[in-house]
């Protein structure tokens, strides 16, 4: 299977209907996509199938009440609102699209719909008659006017006999259906050449000098990239993380390799992100034995590297090129001098030193600026911030395309 769903927190609905027995497979085909699942049950699917089973298979304490003291001091409705990247609903009743389109908000379910700004999609699942009904199609109209997703329902026999439109999707259908949610294609055709990492500058045969960046930010921007549909290369230092599908890694390990392997592939790109924790100094002399331990003092001499993403900008045809800045204090007004002295494009800044974000950490907060402009990011995970930020990048990039076009024209 396709890890299409990597990273993403998927909030399972599960409401009364007989093919909620679908739901326990639903559930593992998810995490099997690569998602991290938590189911919230209606009272009336409990009927159908327990929470134990759909616990045990989505690997989550199961979600069922509105005013269930302990689950809200374990994750409250809101954060649970706030956690979910896409909400799906399967089986998604008659009566509960009903409800979903009124906005009532008298169950778990229907008021976590309310209080997320996630992606909805529903998978219906009734008898074909109520399916047909004037009502529902009414409602089902409602609720995919307001942006809400239809997955089915499929035509074929039903658990009551009759044949016609009304059975839910098959798991490995409603995954796709799901994963395609994320594919944007805001950068269908483009190719985008990025770092991310630390680098790491040799002393001796063993020792070097490096940073703490664990590359999270570069490889969810290198996965939100790929979902929107651009082909990404991605040059990156020493790090554990796992490369994204479709993503063509290379791996390099100090400043000058990086800054070499970038030189070669930049000219087939059309967007450069520097995300890397480039080492601004490597040692003037490697030392080709190991350094032993004689002396009370030690110093080492060490030379500038090259800048990458400002050689990258100074390039007669260069590509839309974006860096990052983390910085400790003065954020903006140090990130816009970087922004103007290395003649980027854009810079994406952010505090480090002393904050939960940043490098190293899962969450992220930046403020994005470019031209005269900035827009705040606050504090959400780095899978999500990612996409939002290929969001920003992709529509100025189109902005700064269709100029230049404008200009040559
Ligand atoms: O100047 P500073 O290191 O703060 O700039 C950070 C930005 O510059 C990041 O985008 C980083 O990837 C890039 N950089 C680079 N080469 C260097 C140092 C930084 O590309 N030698």
């Amino acid at each position: 299977m396709p890890k299409r769903l990597v990273n993403k927190n998927i909030l399972l609905g599960v409401t009364g209907g007989i093919a909620a027995y679908k739901s326990a497979d639903l559930a593992r085909r998810l995490r099997e996509a690569g998602a991290c699942v938590r189911v919230v049950m209606t009272q009336k699917a409990k009927e159908f199938i327990t929470p134990l089973t759909m616990q045990a298979v989505s690997g989550n304490p199961v979600h069922d009440d509105l005013f269930d003291l302990q689950a809200e001091a374990a994750m409250g409705h809101i954060e649970l609102a706030r956690w979910a990247d896409a909400i799906l609903v399967a089986p998604a009743t008659a009566d509960f699209i009903a409800r979903l389109r009124q906005g009532e908000a008298n169950d778990l379910l229907t008021t976590l719909c309310l209080a997320a700004s996630a992606p909805i999609a529903l998978a219906p699942a009734m008898n074909q008659a109520m399916w047909k009904n004037t009502a529902t199609q009414e409602n089902v109209q409602a609720v995919q006017d307001k942006g809400v997703k239809m997955f089915g329902p499929d035509a074929g026999e039903q658990a009551c006999g009759d044949v016609g439109y009304g059975r839910m999707l098959e798991p490995l259908e409603l995954v796709k259906q799901l994963s395609e949610l994320f594919e944007t294609k805001m950068l269908t055709g483009v190719n985008v050449l990025m770092t991310a990492g630390p680098t790491q500058e040799a002393i001796d045969p063993v020792r070097y000098i490096s940073n703490a960046s664990s590359g999270k930010m570069g490889y969810a921007l290198a996965q939100a990239l790929t979902e929107a549909g651009a082909k990404v290369t991605l040059i990156s230092g020493p790090v554990s993380q796992r490369t994204p599908e479709h993503v063509t890694r290379i791996n390099v390990i100090s400043a000058k390799e990086m800054y070499a392997s970038v030189m070669n592939h930049v000219h087939d790109n059309d967007i450069f992100i520097g995300v890397a924790a480039v080492a601004d100094y490597r040692c003037k002399t490697i030392s080709s034995q190991k350094i032993a331990k004689t002396s009370e003092e030690l110093q080492l001499v060490l030379e500038r590297n090259p800048d990458i993403v400002a050689s990258v900008a100074q390039l007669d045809k260069k590509p839309f090129v974006i860096g990052f800045a983390a910085e400790t204090e003065n954020l903006i007004s140090h990130a816009r001098a970087k922004l103007f002295r290395k003649k980027l494009d854009m810079i994406i800044a952010n505090q480090v030193g002393g904050t939960e974000t940043g490098i190293g950490s899962d969450e992220n907060a930046v403020t994005v600026l470019w031209c005269e402009q900035q827009q705040e990011f606050k504090r959400m995970s780095k899978q999500k911030l990612a996409r939002e930020l290929v969001s920003l990048i992709a529509e100025c990039y189109k902005i700064k395309n269709d100029e230049l076009r404008c200009l040559s024209a």
